[in-house]
């Protein structure tokens, strides 16, 4: 039987320390990067120069510099993360690797953040190219964004994933932007089949989920990063949480809260001892597997946007193991902010790293309680 984890929530000192621990190690890699881009995960527990603003975590860096600056007021942080706002804009006009879903996760922090804090004008018309193009990406007649590659790729034709609950509201910003509906029908519709699919009738999730291109009807799930095509990827759960959540703050739509209701339960009946899952749920302690950080990281703020005393108690517990176990704290020898992810086991690629999201979304978790009253820009 495994062991419940009773530790507290973090106490203010905790968290403080924390901020300030993760903040050093932002500084040192702002010295590092400047408006260069991090890999996705670590080598060896430190991130090197990936060489170019590609692939889909690179508005994380933005993201989680940001962060810093709203955590502390500091200008320069805010001087530092709009200084990506030209490549971000370089890639969406010049249609330079943007043939994915996730335009969202993508342009929600690097664009519509200085939008919103800092009335930049070339990050939200960005931004919006960026929502145009994901409108390329929706397949009829099933309704769905299409996740990965060409449309017309047979591998990939049909498929959505469960991570694109969170690109959806950048098509909510969107519409609320420019005024016209058409973002906001397709994110909900998306969702609606989501809800309907790829989320089990036990509350687990598949990774990915195929609909028939032609007629629109569902028909199976598979996983790429999981252990099983049956199986829940750890992560991919996590984004079950927050990504209904935030679909349900965008449109009010009861489902979708019950939806993310779902997905936290299982997620937290499945946790081992500290926690902190293994990289997918159906392994527990003993199994010899490795644990994914990022995933409890991203469930932390799920559970934190969905409120309410279990919710905000279990939010708690995780993050007081993250920053107990997982963080960098007093550990100058890695420049991310945590340790122990994984990125895809199944592929061998960042296992047992640190990783860019797993970072960022660390960082919104100790925003969170750092400032109760800190609106998120999902
Ligand atoms: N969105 C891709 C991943 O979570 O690995």
């Amino acid at each position: 039987m495994t062991a419940i984890d009773v530790r507290p929530s973090p106490d203010a000192e905790a968290v403080a320390a924390a901020v300030a621990a993760a903040l050093t190690t932002i500084d040192r890699n702002i010295a590092t990067f400047g408006t260069n881009y991090p890999g996705d995960t670590t080598t060896g527990g430190n991130y090197l120069d990936r060489g170019g603003n590609f692939g889909w975590t690179t508005s994380f860096w933005p993201g989680m510099t940001w962060l810093a600056h709203e955590l502390t007021g500091d200008a320069s942080y805010a001087r530092a993360a709009a200084g990506h706002v030209p490549s971000f804009a370089d890639r969406i006009h010049s249609l330079s690797d943007v043939d994915t879903h996730d335009l969202g996760f993508l342009y929600t922090l690097s664009c519509v953040v200085p939008w919103q804090l800092a009335e930049d004008t070339v990050a939200r018309d960005a931004a919006v190219a960026a929502a145009d193009h994901l409108l390329t990406r929706v397949l009829e007649p099933a309704g769905i964004i299409q996740a990965w590659g060409d449309m017309s790729d047979p591998r990939q034709q049909g498929r959505t994933i469960i991570d694109s609950l969170m690109n959806t509201p950048l098509l909510f910003w969107a519409s609320s932007i420019t005024g016209e509906s058409r973002y906001a029908d397709i994110a909900r519709r998306h969702t609606e089949q989501l809800r309907d699919n790829i989320l089990r009738p036990d509350g687990t999730t598949f990774h990915t989920f195929y609909w028939d291109p032609a007629g629109g009807e569902p028909v199976r799930g598979e996983t790429e990063q999981g252990s099983s095509d049956e199986s829940c990827w750890a992560r991919g759960q996590a984004w079950g949480i927050y990504g209904f959540a935030l679909n349900h703050r965008h449109t009010g739509d009861p489902s979708f809260r019950a939806a993310a209701e779902r997905c936290a339960e299982r997620f937290l009946d499945r946790l081992p001892a500290d926690s902190v899952p293994y990289w997918d749920l159906v392994f527990g302690d003993g199994s010899g597997q490795e644990r994914d950080s990022s995933a409890a990281a991203i469930a932390v703020c799920g559970l934190l946007t969905l409120g309410g005393d279990r919710y905000r108690a279990a939010a708690g517990r995780i993050l007081t193991s993250l920053i107990d176990d997982y963080s960098t704290a007093g550990k100058p020898d890695s420049n991310a902010l945590l340790r122990h992810g994984v990125y895809d086991k199944p592929k061998g690629v960042g296992v047992d790293e640190g990783n860019l999201w797993g970072d960022y979304f660390y960082l919104e978790a100790l925003t969170r309680v750092t400032r109760p009253d800190w609106s998120d820009h999902w």
